[in-house]
């Protein structure tokens, strides 16, 4: 059996140790216990001052609530002792005299009787799995599935079971009999592990002996010293507590100025205050680093403040260790700090979940995603900022700081997922933020964390960075794959690449083979309902048909189990599409199932995956985009095939997918199985990871156009010369004899400069003594609306011709004018639809319509099947059609009935929509800096508002904080959260009860995002009074 599969082993690409072995040095010993207390707290006061600031006073009202009054106790909840709005009568008084009083009330007989009931459900016993008499639970008329699969299964084809269900039901029983409880099982501590978990203070003290350090001042250890030894049970008060935390922040950062670079023992926690380890362990439950977390914050590269990369694998607790060194940075170095990931649901999920700590710690926690972020942002005095970016914001950012003078400010940029610097037109926007930062500012560090590099020296030669990797996975992760009814273990490291493991344990019938020719159930069935799975499917349609698949041939037992929770669930999935549910959902989620794309709406999405996080669902079907988004981790993970749609899969994109398996915590070990087919089975799992190339030369050299265009208007550089200087620090330049074979570096560095002054975005300057190349004004609106190239001369064209008959009737014309140009190629218009939509327009709208070249006659010509004439601009037609479907979204606000209308599906409706915003921001930017479009300013102000939030108006504040969606904004404001202020002002406790389905965790994240946005806002006020009245 074992010899079926020859498979040839590529270079294995051995990963250096030499990081893990050498630099080891540990932080220094010490015991928890509460610190000392000492009076004042810097922030306070700052805000108290700016409460009694005449001018601010209405606006700071709503802040000061919880600000004046926040305190915490060691040994509670983290969140339990916030003022409340119960709690806080005099802030109520201010709120209900400028809006709401009565529904206060209702709020606390709300808590007092409305608290749901949640039905606890004990673990149901599977005692039995279907049959094939009883295996087909009665089904609803109504539950009509698109799912053509579904459609064409009988019942008859249920006649067999997969033997892997019998064995699960045989355990079952067994379970049962030894009257052992199911709970236990799923949460019961790993057994193995690699490498075992670490105590920070365990090692220290094995460390303490074996190596001498040097010593830092006096007065750093005493104060340490004492907070270490202080009794821990002692209760604190907010005063004391904030006071400790300002000392312990001063101390560690006067020993960082006055510690030579070597020493590195610097306080509690990293040199940090020791509330940060609380904090960690309260918010995270996370109680000990790992070993090489460990080591890798005591490297010597980490300790000087030279760039670094370290590469470990999947759940590999990468975050922890650059979020420790993020908030070094900011307290310690008391500088800001620059976290860039690579989408806006991370970006969203990580505000959430840094907010708690910024509202502990005294930092700002800033949102640049989608349309959200300020340029340049808001200067703050005595508080720094965590920005965290998508890769395209951080651009921006970065942009508007170096334009600013402000680059210095920002101490550490982190990239997670630093792979994706080889990852098309998005990856070179990650080198050209990189490049500019070396460039412009030397005391900026960089660190990048990534699981899957293959050519690291090539990414350490452009960042000038040292480099760290270790092979630490907390739990085991088995890789099998599947070659008919085998199941063969991968062992790169054996001369065969494949160990035979065993015979897939199966028993199907010819109707049942015929459709589940993979095995997927009996794959499935061995892991859930006990356990969670993933399964990685090619296509999203694949996705939908795999989960209504699967099923079928699931017992009813199966509809038993959390059924109270399930039920819930899929109440919320409908209230999140004002009363539609996704016929696929309707019919899963009741066996513990969903599929999971990017078809769903973010809200369903998010939905979902919070009923897996918790149990709720027990399998996924999923398309790769779950690989690389948020943390949702499997005892199995089943690739469907190896194919990424028609593409071959990656091996990065594999190694993504496979690491999802193995629960920190929950689980002993995890495994993958990738089903191949004979044809696949000379391609290798175990081939070496691939090469990250530059993307500047990508589509025909767009990126090398474009850094070059900004880099000559934020007056980085101004001759031909500097820009060859600054583009000899790309990774283009460090690859240049793999990417630039017909040409070189300095000759595509000249031919751009060349095609810049074509299109009229740059110009020679006319004297010599202005320098040497200048911006125009349209290559300085390109830059800092952020631009596409191909898309500005058009972009300024569609503008001005804007303002000689702009209609204001209504928004279709605005809407028009920022429905993004590159969308166009995603999709076809139904000319029928298109028709349809468009006879029902205003007469004005209509003459809008064909001042922009689509007349009536044009679409009608189209629905009836004729074809247009040669002249026609098919992408303003195409656009105008995306704008139709806005145009709707924002009439609307319901997805789904326009997902109707128009034939599209929601997720992309979702999609285009935020595409939209963020496009129309990036117009607002353009327009600014031509003085021709100054109407456009606030038009375009208001209309980026509308499409972010595409909502009733009443719950755009709710939806402000980060990833409140709808669904959850409507409960909040039912449950009588109105305002910002409410929310910030709200008990975790208290919302917990009166909103449907809030755990405890959202309830706090909720409740610090607020406090944070709220803060955040006030600060700004408080900036921009201090401008306008410097002598205050
Ligand atoms: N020291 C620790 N002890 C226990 N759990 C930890 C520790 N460090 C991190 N974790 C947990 O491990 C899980 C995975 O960590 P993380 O998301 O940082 O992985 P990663 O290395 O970034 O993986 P990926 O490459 O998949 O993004 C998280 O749930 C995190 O909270
Ligand atoms: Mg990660």
């Amino acid at each position: 059996m074992s010899g079926e599969i020859k498979v040839r082993r590529v270079s294995s690409g051995k990963r250096s140790r030499d990081g893990q072995r050498s630099h080891l040095t540990p932080a220094r010993k010490r015991t928890s216990g509460s610190a000392q207390q000492c009076p004042g707290s810097t922030g306070e006061i700052e805000l108290s001052r700016a409460m009694m600031t005449q001018s601010l006073h209405g606006k700071f009202n709503e802040v000061g609530g919880w600000l004046n009054s926040r305190k915490t106790n060691d040994t509670e909840d983290l969140f339990g002792d916030y003022d409340s709005i119960l709690a806080d009568s005099s802030f109520l008084a201010k709120l209900d005299g400028a809006e709401e009083n009565a529904k206060q009330n209702d709020i606390h007989s709300a808590t007092r009787t409305k608290c749901p009931v949640v039905q606890k459900y004990d673990n149901i016993d599977f005692t039995s799995l279907k049959s094939s008499t009883d295996n087909c639970p009665k089904r609803s008329c109504d539950d009509s599935m698109t799912d053509s699969i579904l459609e064409g299964l009988g019942d008859d084809s249920l006649i067999d079971i997969p033997s892997s269900q019998l064995a699960f039901q045989q355990d079952i029983l067994q379970t049962a009999e030894n009257n052992c409880c199911t709970d236990e099982d799923i949460t019961s501590t790993p057994v193995r592990h690699p490498e075992k978990s670490f105590s920070v203070e365990n090692r220290n003290e094995s460390h303490i002996t074996h190596k001498a350090r040097k010593s830092i001042s006096d007065h750093l250890k005493r104060t340490m010293m004492g907070n270490a030894t202080a009794p821990s049970s002692v209760s604190r008060t907010a005063v004391q507590e904030a006071a400790i935390v300002t000392k312990e922040i001063n101390v560690a950062m006067e020993a960082m100025k006055a510690v030579s670079v070597e020493t590195t023992d610097l306080g509690p926690f990293f040199g940090l205050p020791t509330k940060v380890k609380e904090l960690i362990r309260n918010l995270k439950g996370i109680n000990d680093l790992y070993e090489w977390q460990n080591t890798c914050l005591n490297l010597d590269s980490v300790q000087q403040r030279r760039n670094l990369i370290y590469s470990l694998p999947t759940s590999g607790g990468k975050t922890l260790v650059a979020e420790i060194l993020i908030l070094k940075e900011l307290l310690c170095r008391n500088k800001d700090a620059l976290f860039i990931l690579p989408y806006i649901s991370l970006v969203q999920e990580k505000v959430r979940g840094l907010a708690s700590f910024g509202v502990e710690l005294d930092f700002m926690v800033e949102e640049y995603a989608g349309s959200k972020g300020r340029f340049p942002p808001v200067k703050r005095r005595g508080k720094r900022s965590l920005y965290i970016a998508t890769i395209e914001k951080a651009h921006s950012l970065v942009n508007s700081l170096i334009e600013a003078n402000r680059l210095d400010n920002v101490g550490l940029v982190v990239v997670d997922e630093l792979h994706m610097l080889g990852d098309g037109s998005r990856g070179a926007i990650i080198e050209m933020t990189l490049a500019k930062v070396i460039y412009v500012s030397n005391l900026t560090q960089i660190i990048g964390m990534s699981a899957t590099l293959g050519n690291v020296q090539d990414l350490q030669r452009f960042l000038k960075a040292e480099n760290y990797t270790n092979d630490f996975r907390p739990i085991e992760l088995k890789e099998y794959v599947k070659l008919k009814d085998s199941i063969y273990e991968v062992t790169p490291k054996e001369e065969e690449c494949f160990r035979f493991s065993r015979l897939l344990n199966f028993k199907y019938s010819s109707a049942m083979q015929n459709i589940d020719q993979d095995h997927i159930v009996a794959l499935v069935t061995e892991v859930i309902p006990r356990q969670s799975c993933l399964v990685f499917c090619p296509t999203k349609k694949n996705c939908e048909n795999v989960a209504a698949m699967i099923c079928k041939y699931l017992t009813k037992e199966f509809l038993q189990h959390k059924l109270a929770e399930k039920a819930t669930l899929l109440g919320e999935l409908k209230n999140s599409g004002n009363g539609s549910l996704c016929p696929v959902l309707r019919k899963t989620v009741p066996y513990g199932l969903a599929y999971h794309h990017s078809g769903l709406t973010s809200e369903e999405r998010k939905l979902v995956e919070e009923a897996y996080s918790s149990g709720v669902l027990c399998l996924l079907t999923c398309t790769s985009t779950l690989a690389a988004g948020i943390n949702l981790p499997a005892r199995r993970v089943i690739l469907r095939s190896p194919y990424v749609a028609a593409d071959f899969l990656k091996r990065s994109q594999y190694k993504q997918m496979v690491g999802r398996a193995g629960r920190a915590g929950i689980d002993t070990h995890g495994e993958s199985i990738l089903i191949i087919q004979d044809k696949d089975k000379e391609l290798l799992v175990s081939a070496p990871m691939e090469i990250c190339k530059s993307n500047l030369m990508y589509d025909n050299g767009k990126g090398v156009l474009s850094l070059i265009l900004s880099l000559i208007g934020l007056n980085i550089t101004n001759s031909l010369q500097q820009v060859m200087d600054f583009m000899r620090g790309t990774l283009l330049s460090v690859q240049e004899k793999q990417l630039c074979l017909e040409r070189s570096l300095w000759e595509v560095t000249q031919d751009c400069v060349e095609q810049l002054k074509q299109k009229g975005l740059v110009t020679e300057a006319a004297k010599p003594k202005e320098g040497g190349l200048q911006v125009t004004n349209l290559g300085r609106a390109t830059y800092k609306g952020s631009v596409d190239l191909t898309y500005c001369e058009v972009l300024y064209r569609d503008l001005s011709k804007g303002l000689e008959c702009l209609m204001l009737g209504s928004f279709l014309h605005l809407v028009y004018l920022v429905t993004p140009y590159d969308m166009v190629s995603q999709f076809k218009p139904d000319w029928m639809v298109y028709f349809r939509q468009f006879t029902m327009l205003s007469d004005v709208e209509q003459k809008m319509c064909a001042a922009v070249g689509v007349p009536e006659s044009l679409i009608a010509r189209k629905a009836a099947g004729q074809n247009m004439k040669k002249n026609v601009d098919l992408v303003g037609v195409n656009r105008l059609y995306m704008a139709l479907v806005l145009l709707s979204l924002l009439k609307e606000t319901d997805l789904w009935s326009v997902a109707n209308k128009f034939q599209l599906s929601r997720g992309f409706l979702q999609t285009l929509l935020s595409s939209s915003s963020a496009f129309c921001s990036c117009v607002l930017h353009f327009t600014e800096e031509l003085e021709e479009f100054w109407p456009f300013k606030a038009l375009l102000t208001e209309l980026t508002r509308r499409l972010t939030y595409c909502v009733q108006a009443e719950l755009i504040p709710l939806m402000e904080v980060a990833g409140v969606m709808e669904g959850r904004a409507k409960h909040l404001y039912n449950a009588g959260y109105k305002t910002l202020a409410h929310l910030a002002n709200a008990d975790p406790n208290i919302l917990v009860k009166t909103v449907e389905n809030l755990f405890k965790k959202q309830a706090n994240q909720i409740v610090a995002s607020a406090k944070m946005l709220l803060n955040e806002k006030a600060d700004a006020l408080q900036q921009e009074y201090l401008c306008e009245n410097p002598f205050y």
